[in-house]
């Protein structure tokens, strides 16, 4: 059991302490996978804690519930507030958040629907989620392991169930002494990492796969490829083989708690000739400026942590 150190988790409406954040142990997403959560950063910036595109995470925890058949008992504009409630209460900067829909109640069956749909929050503190080489390029490998194809398992929900796939990639690169896996889809092509997406670099344009290879739609891809596009340089979303990964001038994953890893090697293959490559770190540099609030031009991509004792008031203010 953890000490009382004053951290907190958001429950249903409610901050409680870290150690009493707890769930029945027949919970149907225990036991099925049949939850769906987010993972969100908060950074400073010279005016203070702010949360990094609160609304499309939001939106995105609202449509994955949607998909598993899980109304969550609150508004977007209520889970934004209780996020902000969240950071605000634990305080640490930055900080990764991860909200949680959940079935909560002892409900077991596979086609039980009847377990309280419930919203738990918690913020701690973020770490660098690969290592050192998450500024100098990491060491990934081909998994063995490929995503399953959407009409299985919907990959643009992210559903706790996704990630026993990923915990089988993540698992079997890390045993092999590689610091990240990169997922095929079905059909051979290059789809994503365990939490991350894959871009990579050729002649001066960057190619990320789409929808189609089963990927989940990443926020963090979205402001890698408006960047990029604002540095003026091309961007191109289609199929992408294993062969154009190994031979690419550049590649790099991006993911909220990854941020922009470059990539430098894929199993025995040095990618480039330089880790970060040339527009990998431009674009590297320019998302460092929009997260801590140096770019006016996205600004609207940062919430402000307002104090706690204003956060709670507009939380219960319903
Ligand atoms: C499988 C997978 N792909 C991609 C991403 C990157 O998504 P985002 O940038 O929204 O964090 C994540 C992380 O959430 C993920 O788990």
């Amino acid at each position: 059991m953890m000490a009382a150190d004053g951290r907190k988790i958001w429950m249903d409406g409610r901050l409680v302490d870290f150690a009493n954040a707890q769930v029945h142990v027949l919970n149907h997403t225990l036991h099925y996978g049949v939850g769906v959560f987010e993972g969100i950063r908060a950074y400073e910036t010279d005016q203070g804690g702010a949360v990094f595109r609160l609304k499309e995470h939001v939106r995105r925890l609202i449509l994955s519930a949607k998909v598993y058949h899980m109304v969550i008992p609150f508004s977007a504009a209520e889970i934004e507030r209780a996020v902000l409630e969240t950071q605000a209460a634990n305080g640490v900067l930055p900080s990764y958040i991860r909200p949680l829909v959940y079935r909560g109640e002892p409900a077991l069956g596979v086609k039980n629907l009847k377990g309280k749909v419930s919203l738990a929050i918690a913020a701690i503190p973020a770490k660098k989620y690969l290592g050192e080489g998450s500024e100098s390029g990491i060491r990934a490998k081909i998994s063995p392991f490929r995503k399953p194809h959407s009409d299985a398992n919907p990959s643009f929900a992210k559903s706790a169930g996704n990630y026993i796939n990923s915990y089988l990639a993540g698992a079997d690169a890390s045993q092999d002494g590689y610091e990240e896996a990169i997922l095929l889809d079905q059909n051979g092509y290059v789809a994503e990492g365990t939490g991350e997406n894959v871009f990579l670099v050729r002649n001066g344009t960057l190619y990320t796969p789409g929808l189609e290879s089963d990927i989940l739609l990443g926020i963090t891809r979205d402001s890698v490829i408006r960047i990029a596009t604002d540095l003026g340089y091309p961007v191109v979303e289609k199929l992408l083989s294993v062969n154009e990964l190994l031979t690419a001038d550049e590649a790099f994953f991006t993911g909220t708690y990854a941020e922009i890893a470059p990539i430098k090697e894929v199993g025995h293959y040095k990618v480039g000739t330089q880790s970060p490559g040339p527009i990998t770190a431009a674009v590297m540099s320019e998302f460092q400026r929009a997260i801590h609030g140096r770019d006016p031009k996205h600004a609207s991509w940062l919430t402000p942590v307002p104090t706690l004792a204003r956060a709670t008031a507009r939380v219960r203010a319903k």
